[in-house]
């Protein structure tokens, strides 16, 4: 019998909530019978405050060689003013996704009992280093009567087909395999054009899937009354953001879901981080929902190919029927832990 491996991956823990969700992850991990060796990684708005550090590139290159990164939460207290708007956003987050070439955000819902969209699972595959993200735009004559902003959105042929055919890949092992496209194709005609036809175009690979195509206005509504209409969504990066908070809402609260920032060509670590912040409203009270770190931790341990490890957790969450705001962290772990 070969030694097991053991896995090198790099913690974010972050801010408020963050490292309380990820040493709870981490200890589910580990109890699954899966090694791993961790390496702390100081990033985020308290270490900022601390000393002004984002993320440099020689940190940036250094988490590259990890086998994974698992991220927690970054971000200050809704109303502490102090780090300015996009420092940590684009400085850390985007700069990881960008820079590790994650594109694609791969985010699973499953309706827990309760839930608006109970029972239902589908996917958000939404593209991740590309769209109004990119940051294209400036500013002129700031702060005068005559100023202009522009935020323009980054499509490229590349980005939109490597996106969309790993969209097709998940949505041809499902059950029954669907895809659908949201956009908004009847007023962003130059990048909806550009997303309808590669999704027209590597279709074709895939003449198992049934495609489908929504406004993104009403994909707000379907998502809301119909989710089970919906296997796998593909979508650009800012419709997939916002979906995707809709989408955890529907399905029990943001406290469940889990994302992978997926780099499928391999060339460097893919990231791991629940949907939700660092929530300092209840960060140290013990309140902080473990799920959506620990199914983070699950996408993670399939990425790493550990897929008897990560079904034996997920069905341990997927079973977990006790009540979470009484339960507490401790107690939704513990949980869990018996159940593996
Ligand atoms: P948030 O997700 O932190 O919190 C929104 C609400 O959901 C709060 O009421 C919070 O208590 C609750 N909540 C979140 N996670 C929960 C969990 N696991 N269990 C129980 N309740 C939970 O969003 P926000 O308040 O808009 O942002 C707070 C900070 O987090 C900001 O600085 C923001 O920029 C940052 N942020 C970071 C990330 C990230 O690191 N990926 C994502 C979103 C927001
Ligand atoms: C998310 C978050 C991030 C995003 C922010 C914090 C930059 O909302 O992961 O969904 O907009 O992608
Ligand atoms: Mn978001």
């Amino acid at each position: 019998m070969s030694n097991p491996q053991t896995y090198r991956i790099a913690v974010i823990g972050g801010d408020g909530i963050g490292p309380e969700v990820t040493a709870a992850a981490l200890e589910v991990v580990r109890a699954s019978g899966v090694d791993v060796a961790t390496t702390a990684f100081d990033l985020g708005a308290a270490r900022y405050l601390h000393d002004g550090f984002v993320l440099d590139d020689a940190t940036l290159e250094q988490l590259r060689g990890f086998d994974a990164i698992l991220l927690g939460a970054v971000g200050p207290a809704i109303g502490d003013t102090r780090i300015p708007g996009g420092v940590l956003e684009r400085g850390l987050l985007l700069k990881l996704r960008f820079g590790l070439d994650l594109y694609v955000n791969y985010r699973p819902f499953r309706g827990v009992k309760g839930s608006l969209a109970e029972g239902c699972e589908f996917t958000i595959v939404r593209e991740n280093t590309e769209g109004p993200y990119a940051g294209e735009g400036g500013t002129l004559r700031y702060g005068t009567p005559h100023e202009v902003a522009t935020q323009g959105s980054v499509n490229t042929r590349f980005g939109v087909e490597r996106c969309v055919r790993y969209a097709f890949q998940r949505a041809a092992a499902l059950k029954t395999p669907k895809l659908t496209l949201v956009h908004k194709t009847n007023v962003l005609l130059y990048a909806g054009d550009l997303w309808s036809r590669v999704v027209a175009e590597v279709g074709v690979e895939f003449p198992g899937v049934a495609v489908d195509y929504n406004h993104v206005d009403a994909a707000c509504i379907y998502l809301v009354e119909h989710p089970q209409r919906y296997g796998v969504i593909v979508t650009d990066n800012l419709f997939g953001d916002i979906l995707s908070d809709l989408a955890g809402a529907v399905t029990g609260g943001i406290g469940y879901a889990a994302s992978a920032n997926l780099n499928p060509a391999r060339s460097g670590a893919s990231l791991f981080e629940p949907v939700h912040g660092a929530a300092h409203d209840i960060a140290g009270t013990g309140k902080a929902n473990p799920l959506a770190a620990v199914s983070s931790a699950v996408l993670m341990l399939e990425h790493l190919g550990e897929t008897e490890a990560a079904r034996r957790i997920a069905r341990a969450v997927q079973d977990f029927d006790g009540d979470v705001a009484v339960l507490g962290t401790d107690g939704v772990t513990e949980e869990l832990l018996g159940r593996l």
